[in-house]
């Protein structure tokens, strides 16, 4: 039995704590980015689609699981899910669950890190009396790090190097003396940073220091409904994607936050609450800020070229520059607002992917919970690095493709399987409800066993044509071709340095998820030899 014995200080703070872990760089970055390349309008229904039939269910689950788990002293999926089945092999499909925090965290971690660079930035004025092609430079350098030009020499390794010490710090600290501490700090700032830049956006004037459009322009684009969308498979998976990754189901975190609460605790109200919470972030605050300032100064059709190759370029490349267009105390005070918005999204969305491996090295290899969230800092250092070093290459995307996409689809498909029709949904209904303080609707019971699985396997099984393309590099072989045919040497060579980068990193993620596979069979056999000694 695990020697680990944290629980969760107060309701409230698990609540705050769940949804920091929902509430990401997701729903400000990702979220209205895959609102525009999607059609705007087009989008939101298939969206909301989405949340009702598989995000609402998942959390559910994931939420029942992970307490479940916690009666028997398990706090990471592997050995949750061998708690609700025996048969071996559930075991290494828990292994996604830790691995897919550790890979996602290993890639978000950086992009956290920019904010608090971008915050320091804002502070002082770097993008003051800069044109729009000059802020946009600064990104490029930025993340450019043999670039000379940054105004700290490598820059992007300082401010890198500072948030995964801030990461392992509050990790060490455990789940009340740190994750519910950063949250109940975090998500009123982040909600209080979202309301000023919200109206500043929506109030933006047409023909006013420069906008072309009024601020409601670029929601009416957004939350006009479409219904010429149904039937693209195209947009139903990108709301699938970005509903998992938002929600951050189908990851493994929620199982191993959840595993935490006593067996008697509310799941029905809690994970309402949180998933609800994220859902406000996302779709009002997430929807007006970031659209209606960019589509207010540069027009829609701008604004959907701008996005075509995703949506970093917006929030880091082009709203600085934006925010200049206000004047400079307002500048530095949007920016400063926006970064740390940002920056406490993260946080508390990184905080979550680093407890499943901590709390797997406590349960498993009796670590203190500080030597655990040393080794995290340490992997996610060691996995990190080739995003930061070659992300012009396309390592980052990579990652993103493999953990923060594929690998939540999979899991997510593979643990409702397990929840609905393995251990059974009769006993899956009575631990949703078990100490529930709402009724959640009987209905639940039927989209939990057959609706949510159905999708699921639908999303999975028609994204693996793009799995395909993205193991063959199609995209990449693609422009390699044109480039040889109109002979641009430049781009050959980066382009034949990108694919070895990108096949590189992903056996590098492959040599990540059979290590961890590993751990978990001696762990396995440690377990069982401790058995037979008592
Ligand atoms: N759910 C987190 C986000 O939205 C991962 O960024």
């Amino acid at each position: 039995m695990s020697a680990n014995k944290e629980s969760w200080g107060s309701r409230i703070g698990l609540v705050l704590a769940m949804a920091g872990n929902a509430v990401g760089l997701g729903n400000f970055l990702r979220f209205p980015v895959q609102a525009i390349q999607n059609g705007g309008g087009a989008f939101i229904i298939p969206y909301l689609v989405c949340f009702l039939l598989m995000g609402l269910p998942l959390l559910m689950v994931e939420w029942s699981i992970g307490r479940y788990g916690g009666k028997f002293g398990h706090h990471s999926t592997p050995f949750i899910m061998d708690a609700m089945n025996k048969q071996p092999f559930w075991k290494y499909i828990g292994v996604f669950g830790i691995f897919t925090n550790l890979a996602v965290a290993a890639y978000y971690c950086y992009l956290e890190s920019w904010t608090l660079a971008y915050i320091y930035h804002s502070l002082v004025g770097t993008f003051h009396n800069k044109d729009s092609g000059q802020v946009a430079a600064f990104f490029s350098d930025y993340v450019n790090v043999n670039s000379t030009t940054t105004s700290i020499p490598y820059e992007a390794i300082w401010f890198w190097l500072l948030c995964l010490g801030l990461n392992t710090y509050f990790l060490s600290r455990g789940l009340k003396g740190g994750v519910e501490k950063v949250a109940k700090v975090a998500m009123p700032l982040l909600i209080m940073f979202g309301i000023f830049l919200a109206i500043q956006a929506i109030t933006i004037k047409a023909g006013e220091n420069g906008a072309i459009n009024n601020g409601t322009a670029g929601l009416n684009f957004l939350w006009t409904p479409d219904f010429s969308s149904i039937w693209s498979p195209k947009v139903w998976l990108a709301a699938a994607g970005q509903i998992f990754f938002t929600l951050s189901v189908g990851m493994g975190s929620i199982q191993c936050y959840a595993s935490y609460l006593k067996s008697k605790d509310d799941i029905a109200l809690n994970s309402m609450s949180a998933g609800w919470m994220n859902e406000f972030v996302e779709v009002v605050l997430g929807s007006s800020i970031l659209i209606p300032i960019s589509v207010g100064y540069l027009g829609i059709d701008t604004v959907v070229e701008m996005t075509k190759n995703g949506g970093l370029g917006l929030g880091f490349r082009t709203l600085p520059y934006l925010f200049e267009q206000w004047g400079p105390l307002l500048a530095a005070l949007s920016g400063t607002f926006w970064f740390g918005l940002l920056f406490f999204a993260g946080i508390t969305s990184s905080l979550a992917m680093g407890t499943p491996f901590v709390g797997f090295l406590q349960d498993e290899f009796n670590w203190n919970r500080e030597q655990a969230a040393w080794m995290f800092g340490l992997a996610i250092l060691l996995l990190g690095l080739p995003t930061v070093l070659f992300f012009q290459y396309g390592v980052f995307d990579e990652y993103d493709f493999w953990a923060g996409t594929f690998s939540l689809v999979f899991f997510a498909f593979a643990e409702i399987v397990l929840f609905a029709w393995v251990f059974g949904m009769e006993k899956g209904w009575e631990e949703i409800n078990a100490g529930a303080d709402i009724k959640i609707p009987y209905i639940y019971k039927y989209i939990i066993k057959y609706i949510t699985p159905i999708l699921l396997g639908v999303v999975f099984f028609s994204s693996l044509p793009d799995v395909w393309r993205q193991v063959t590099n199609q995209t990449l072989y693609q422009q390699l071709a044109q480039a040889q045919l109109s002979q641009d040497q430049a781009k050959i060579d980066f382009l034949e340095k990108s694919i070895a980068f990108v096949n590189a990193s992903r056996l590098l993620l492959l040599a990540t998820f059979v290590g961890i596979a590993a751990l978990v069979a001696v762990a396995y056999r440690k377990r069982k030899k401790s058995k037979l000694n008592h």
